[in-house]
């Protein structure tokens, strides 16, 4: 479930204008399609020429009774809250419709028919998805324009900002992190390599988890109110925790010097106002540790970050891994932890580097080491990478005409998005 999603308001900005958790809530008997599963039915072959539907007359005025985003929780008591998109893909169609009707109208004050709009989709979205997204666009909003990207792509367009212009690749390794899951997607000259594709069932939330956990264990929970103490975990996370290059030596670099180690986080607590102090340790460097020894927190899923990585990169076509080395982006929220980065370089590094020796020495060959490239790239738009790659590769002149407008709908049916064309690399 992607717990915020971001709105592309007018390409060019570099900050999002709106960033909301996906949820809709609505009076809660009318939960609108809930009931039948997968929503939206199946997408008619041609369109259906509902071209002027208002959506006022197409459904009661009941309908609009109904918040978005952290709107929806606020009403929570009194409504009923359901989450449209799961794992990234749409589920419920028409709530999706509804949560797009209110993030147009009533948050972005834009008027559909005016605008070219780009969507984004997750690697492996099922292709009917994107047709009943374009049906849902150029039927009941009247949009002037489409263009459907994937995420992946977007994200490798935002590392552009910490490169040369000539280096404007679209060939990388996108590391996509969030609050759900973790994702490691190869991409070659924009389109990405499904098959190699790995997730990695650990993400912000087990993160999250585990610190509070940690602060469980050393007794520091006690200071927290029982209500914060998920709250209060994804705070410490987010604002102490950095990834270190060697545990063993970050432990004893802790044990000889505490104090020179340990934060204080001051908290207050929400109900009666009483401040209350929490000491926080080790929780600053085995937070995101996670990812380099899953064995911590789980018991069925235990290969390094790096090692899935490689994997993936081994698993991709031969002539395009250098490049994939090369290129490895960081994007989403649970990638912001300081020397990220640096560490997955070191490891990943290594794995190859142990992989070349040992090819080498089996064919005696030893004059071919001229290594390998790994490069991992962080950047400043890392936080919202794939909003911004929108953003950006939404900016550029041509990009008009990579959309599909109302007319191209019309005339071919909504299959016509089940291909869009890569633009923007150099
Ligand atoms: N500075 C930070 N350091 C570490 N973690 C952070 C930081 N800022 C945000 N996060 C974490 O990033 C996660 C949210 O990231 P993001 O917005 O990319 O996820 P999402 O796209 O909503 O979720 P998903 O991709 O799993 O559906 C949360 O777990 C949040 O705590
Ligand atoms: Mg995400």
């Amino acid at each position: 479930m992607s717990r915020s999603n971001v709105i592309v308001l007018f390409a060019g900005n570099s900050e999002p204008s709106f960033v909301f958790p996906t949820a809709i809530a609505t009076a809660s008997s009318s939960a609108g399609g809930q009931s039948s599963i997968g929503g939206r039915p199946s997408v008619p072959s041609k369109p259906s020429g509902m071209s002027n539907s208002s959506l006022v007359s197409k459904r009661g005025i009941d309908d609009l009774d109904f918040f978005i985003g952290d709107e929806a929780y606020a009403n929570a008591k009194t409504y009923q809250v359901h989450q449209p998109i799961r794992h990234g893909v749409v589920e419920n169609w028409d709530l999706m419709e509804r949560f797009w009707e209110q993030s147009i109208f009533k948050y972005l004050r834009a008027e559909p028919e005016e605008n070219y709009f780009m969507l984004t989709e997750p690697p492996l979205n099922p292709p009917e998805n994107r047709e009943a997204t374009a049906e849902i666009m150029f039927e009941s909003f009247n949009i002037k324009g489409l263009y459907i990207a994937v995420q992946a792509v977007l994200a490798l367009a935002a590392s552009w900002t910490s490169n040369k212009v000539t280096d404007r690749t679209l060939t990388g390794t996108v590391i996509d992190s969030g609050d759900g899951v973790t994702h490691v997607i190869p991409v070659a000259e924009g389109y990405v390599i499904g098959s190699a594709i790995k997730h990695i069932p650990l993400a912000g939330r087990d993160i999250t988890y585990f610190v509070q956990q940690l602060l469980r264990e050393r007794g520091e929970s006690a200071n927290i109110p029982a209500e914060d103490g998920r709250r209060v975990a994804e705070k410490i996370k987010e604002d102490y925790s950095y990834v270190c290059q060697d545990i063993v030596r970050e432990f004893r670099r802790y044990d000889e010097d505490p104090y020179k180690y340990f934060e204080r986080y001051q908290g207050e607590n929400t109900v009666t106002g009483r401040p209350y102090t929490v000491e926080v340790g080790y929780e600053r460097f085995l937070a995101p540790e996670i990812f380099f020894n899953p064995e911590m927190v789980s018991s069925d899923f235990l290969t390094p970050l790096p090692e899935v990585v490689d994997t993936v990169i081994q698993q991709s076509p031969i002539d395009v891994r250098r490049g994939l080395y090369k290129n490895i982006v960081l994007s989403g929220g649970s990638t912001m932890f300081q020397h990220f980065g640096q560490r997955l370089k070191k490891d990943l590094s290594s794995i190859v580097s142990e992989r070349l020796a040992a090819s080498e020495a089996a064919s005696g060959n030893l004059a071919r080491s001229s290594g390998l490239d790994v490069n991992v790239i962080s950047h400043r738009m890392q936080r919202y990478a794939v909003w911004y790659g929108g953003s950006l590769l939404g900016s550029l002149p041509d990009f008009y005409s990579f959309c599909y407008n109302k007319h191209d709908y019309e005339e071919h049916g909504p299959s016509i998005v089940r291909k869009f064309s890569v633009f923007g690399g150099v």
